[in-house]
């Protein structure tokens, strides 16, 4: 019996998806905590990969129970149609429960945050487009919908026609986008109450009691720590808090209750839309890495941008989340380089540092080099039989970031895995 939340500890991407699936044999809940369908997390189940954007990593068991909490928004019919293409392929999967009280990406969610990013032309974030910064604003606007006004007709109904009219005047005079239809959107929303009604409810006390009878929890974050809204690279960040923090709000629970923050990175760095990167490669090793470690949006399908371990921002996130442990990805993606580099410090206006500051336009990053290794290491089971400078990489991270690394992946299947 345990809470456990395990964080993204770089831009996202990090490989949270097989993390999970493997920790989740052991758990009993899985709850997602912010984030939407800007997320994609990758799960292979007898050989076949399931990309879930929404559904919280555990569905693929029957016998865990799956939360999506409070701080996540939904984009429904897309859950929907996650949800049925699932039970499609797998006859008993998770079951799924929704918090009342988490907000909805509208279909004028993602068409504003489409037709914004249009606007800001070379100044874009370079967002999903899925709708996600302007439901977020639209919470803290408090214009936001909620899963639960959907189960009271007339109280959505009436939100949507208030919100609609203010939203599709945006479209139409500030964007010169065609308005979207009231009655369209009310009954595509409001034919979903079959599909919410036995789903949704208060999580708070769903959770509540299953923390008090001792349960395991998994609490699944979405994106990463340099994307958090306000410790990420704003402005080129999610509109949610994917940190250890934010797993508090997006589940309402107590910072107490949580045992054991893992933290997910990648042996290297790779982020997706625009803003600095100071260790990013952009060079034909920046290429190579994409190419071998399938670095394209699981969400997008965009290419990432490729670059070296940031051991500055590796600490930032240690101290950020309170990382207990170190899940270590794509080990296996670095075999084959002569050398490979980490970053230890920063060069700020001509003075070293090792703090991490988000300000990284005028940053360069200062590398120790150390001895690559060659070969397959896909097949190691143990530590030990890993080549040597494979090993002295890994204890490299355990030094600078002062936490143990238990769990390294070395390939992109359920079993190729080596725990500590
Ligand atoms: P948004 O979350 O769609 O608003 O996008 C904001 C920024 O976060 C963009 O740079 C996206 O590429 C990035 N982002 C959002 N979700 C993910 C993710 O799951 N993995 C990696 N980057 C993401």
């Amino acid at each position: 019996m345990s809470v456990t939340a395990i964080v993204g500890m770089q831009w996202g991407d990090e490989g949270k998806g097989k993390v999970v699936d493997f920790l989740v044999k052991d758990a009993d809940v899985v709850l997602r905590y912010q984030g939407g369908s800007n997320a994609g997390h990758t799960v292979v189940l007898n050989g076949k990969k399931y990309i879930f954007h929404l559904l919280p990593s555990g569905m693929l068991y029957a016998d865990k129970v799956c939360i999506i909490g409070d701080g996540v928004v939904v984009d429904l019919p897309l859950l929907v149609e996650e949800y049925s293409a699932l039970k499609k392929e797998v006859k008993d999967v998770g079951d799924l429960k929704i918090s009342e009280l988490a907000h909805l990406v509208m279909p004028y969610h993602k068409l504003i945050d489409e037709l914004e990013e249009g606007r800001r032309g070379s100044q874009k974030i370079g967002t999903t487009k899925r709708g996600i910064g302007p439901a977020y604003a639209d919470k803290a606007e408090r214009t936001g919908i909620r899963i639960g006004d959907i189960l009271r007709p007339a109280l959505f109904e009436e939100k949507l026609r208030r919100v609609l009219d203010r939203k599709n005047e945006i479209i139409a005079k500030i964007y010169g986008g065609t308005p979207l239809n009231f009655k369209e959107i009310r009954d595509l929303y409001l034919g979903y109450t079959d599909f919410l009604k036995d789903k949704v409810c208060n999580t708070v006390y769903l959770l509540r009691s299953l923390i008090d009878e001792g349960k395991s929890i998994l609490l699944e974050g979405a994106q990463g720590t340099l994307l958090d809204i306000t410790y990420g690279t704003y402005p080129y960040v999610t509109s949610s808090h994917p940190i250890s923090g934010g797993a508090c709000i997006g589940a309402g629970i107590s910072p107490k209750d949580i045992d054991e923050v893992i933290g997910v990175l990648k042996a290297y760095t790779t982020r997706v839309g625009m803003g600095p990167f100071p260790t990013e490669m952009e060079d034909p090793l920046g290429s190579l890495i994409r190419e071998k470690g399938g670095e394209f949006g699981a969400t997008t399908g965009r290419p990432r941008r490729c670059g070296w371990l940031d051991g500055v921002m590796m600490r930032y996130s240690v101290k950020i989340n309170g990382i207990d442990r170190i899940a270590l990805t794509k080990l296996d993606v670095l075999s084959g380089l002569e050398k490979v580099k980490v970053c230890v410090a920063y060069k700020v206006g001509g003075k070293l540092t090792e703090e991490f500051t988000p300000f990284l336009d005028d940053v360069s990053p200062v590398y120790e080099e150390l001895d690559g290794w060659s070969g397959d290491i896909s097949k190691a089971k143990s530590f030990d039989e890993l080549p040597s400078e494979a090993k002295r990489y890994i204890e490299f991270i355990e030094e600078i970031s002062g936490c143990k690394v238990f769990f390294i992946g070395v390939g992109p299947g359920r079993e190729e895995v080596i725990l500590r």
